[in-house]
C-alpha cells in the first residue's frame, strides 16, 4: 500500500514534535496503520529558522494555502493556530479538495467547525481535531465514539494546562502569576496571545467543542459565559486554602430544561475533591452519561509532545481510512444550541 502523504502547515512547539514523532515512530505506525506516514512538504513563516528537525527530502512550499492543495498530499495538518487566515482559508481549500484534515487548532473549530464540517461531509475527507482539546487525552474520541451509545448529561473539567501550571505554581511557590505565566509561554503550554489562555477564551473554545459532542448540538462559543484568572493573587489562594478550598479553573457544559448551560469561571472547590488533586499542566474531564457513572480522563493538558501525541494519532487514523462525522454526527442532524440562563451552583 502506498505510505500517505503529509503536508504540516506549521513548524513550531507542536509541528516540530510531530515531524519527530512521526519519523522516531514510524515503524509502530506502519504497523498501526497497515501503511507508512511520510511528511512530504511543510511550510511556516521562516524557512531559516532553525528547528532542531530534520527535513532533508521534505519540500518546502511557500504557503498554507499552495501547501494545502499541494496535488501530491494527501493529508493537511494544520498547525498554526488562529481562528482567521491562514488556518481557515488553508483548512477549507484542502477539505474542498477532497483531503483530509488533522488540527489542533481550537480557536478555528469554535468558531468555524460546522463551515469545515460540512466541507468534510461534502468532499469526503477526514477533519480530525483530536489534540484540540486536553492535549494527550483522547476525549474527543470517548465523547464522539466511546460514548456513542450514551445520553450525556454533562461534561466538565479542567482544560486549560496554562491556567491550571500558573494556579499551581502560584499556590505552593507563593510565586507571582507573572512570572508563572512566562514559565509557561517558556514551556510551550500558552498560546501565541496568552490572553486566550488567562482570560478564559481557550477553555470556552475547548468547551464549545465539547458541549457539541456531549449534546450534538452546533459548536457556540458566543454561548460560553467566560471569566479568567488574571485578576487572582498568591494572597486569593492562600485564603480559599485557609477555608479548605483551592482555586480550579473549571469549563463546564450541563443539558438543563432550559438548554445548554456553557460556563468557564475560576472554582473554589474542596482540596479533598478528586479535581484539587488536578496539579500542573495536567487537564481533567469528567463526563456524566446517563446510567453509568461518571467517566474521568486525565492526562497532560498541553506542550509539544503531549500535543503531537493526539495529532499523530488522528494522521494514522487517515492513514487506516477511518472517517469519523466531526461532530460525532451527521450535520443534518446537530442541532442549534439554545442557551440556558445561567444559575450560579
Ligand atoms: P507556535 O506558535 O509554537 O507555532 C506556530 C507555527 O505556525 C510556527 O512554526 C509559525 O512559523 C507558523 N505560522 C504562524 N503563522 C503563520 C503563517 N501566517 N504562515 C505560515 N506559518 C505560520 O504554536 P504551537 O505549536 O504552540 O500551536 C500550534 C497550534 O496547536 C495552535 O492552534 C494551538 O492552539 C494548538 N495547540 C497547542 C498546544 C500547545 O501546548 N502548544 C496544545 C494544543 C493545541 P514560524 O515558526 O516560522 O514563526
Ligand atoms: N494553551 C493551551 C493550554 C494549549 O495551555 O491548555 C493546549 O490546548
Amino acid at each position: 500500500v502506498a505510505p500517505l502523504k503529509v503536508g504540516i502547515a506549521g513548524l513550531g512547539t507542536v509541528g516540530a514534535e510531530v515531524v519527530r514523532l512521526i519519523e522516531t515512530q514510524a515503524r509502530v505506525l506502519a504497523g498501526r496503520s497497515g501503511r507508512g506516514i511520510r511528511v512530504v512538504a511543510v511550510t511556516a513563516r521562516s524557512k531559516a529558522k532553525k528547528r532542531g528537525i530534520d527535513l532533508r527530502g521534505v519540500e518546502w512550499v511557500r504557503d498554507p494555502l499552495a501547501l494545502a492543495t499541494h496535488p501530491g498530499i494527501d493529508c493537511f495538518v494544520e498547525l498554526m493556530g488562529g481562528a482567521g487566515d491562514p488556518a481557515l482559508s488553508a483548512v477549507e481549500a484542502a477539505l474542498n479538495a477532497g483531503k483530509s484534515v488533522v488540527t489542533a487548532n481550537k480557536a478555528l473549530l469554535a468558531k468555524h467547525g460546522i463551515k469545515l464540517a460540512k466541507a468534510a461531509e461534502k468532499h469526503g475527507g477526514a477533519l480530525n481535531f483530536e489534540a484540540a482539546v486536553g492535549a494527550a487525552i483522547p476525549v474527543i474520541k470517548t465523547l464522539r465514539e466511546g460514548l456513542a451509545g450514551t445520553g450525556i448529561n454533562r461534561v466538565y473539567g479542567i482544560l486549560n494546562g496554562t491556567c491550571n501550571y500558573i494556579l499551581t505554581r502560584m499556590e505552593q511557590e507563593g510565586l507571582s502569576f507573572a512570572e508563572c505565566l512566562k514559565d509557561a509561554q517558556r514551556l510551550g503550554y500558552a498560546e501565541a496571545n496568552p490572553s486566550f489562555d488567562v482570560d478564559g477564551h481557550d477553555t470556552a473554545q475547548k468547551l464549545a467543542i465539547l458541549a457539541s459532542l456531549a449534546f450534538g448540538t452546533k459548536v457556540a462559543q458566543g454561548a460560553v459565559y467566560v471569566e479568567g484568572i488574571s485578576s487572582i493573587a498568591p494572597e486569593d489562594l492562600r485564603a480559599a486554602a485557609d477555608l479548605g478550598y483551592r482555586v480550579k479553573l473549571l469549563g463546564v457544559a450541563v443539558r438543563t430544561a432550559k438548554g445548554i448551560e456553557q460556563r468557564v469561571h475560576p472554582t473554589m472547590v474542596p482540596k479533598t475533591s478528586s479535581i484539587a488533586q488536578v496539579m500542573g499542566v495536567t487537564n481533567a474531564v469528567t463526563i456524566d452519561g446517563e446510567g453509568i457513572p461518571p467517566i474521568t480522563l486525565v492526562g497532560p493538558g498541553a506542550g509539544g509532545a503531549a500535543t503531537a501525541s493526539a495529532v499523530v494519532a488522528d494522521i494514522a487514523d487517515v492513514a487506516r481510512g477511518i472517517r469519523a462525522n466531526p461532530f460525532g454526527r451527521p450535520i443534518a442532524h446537530l442541532r442549534d444550541t439554545r442557551k440556558a440562563p445561567m444559575e450560579r451552583h
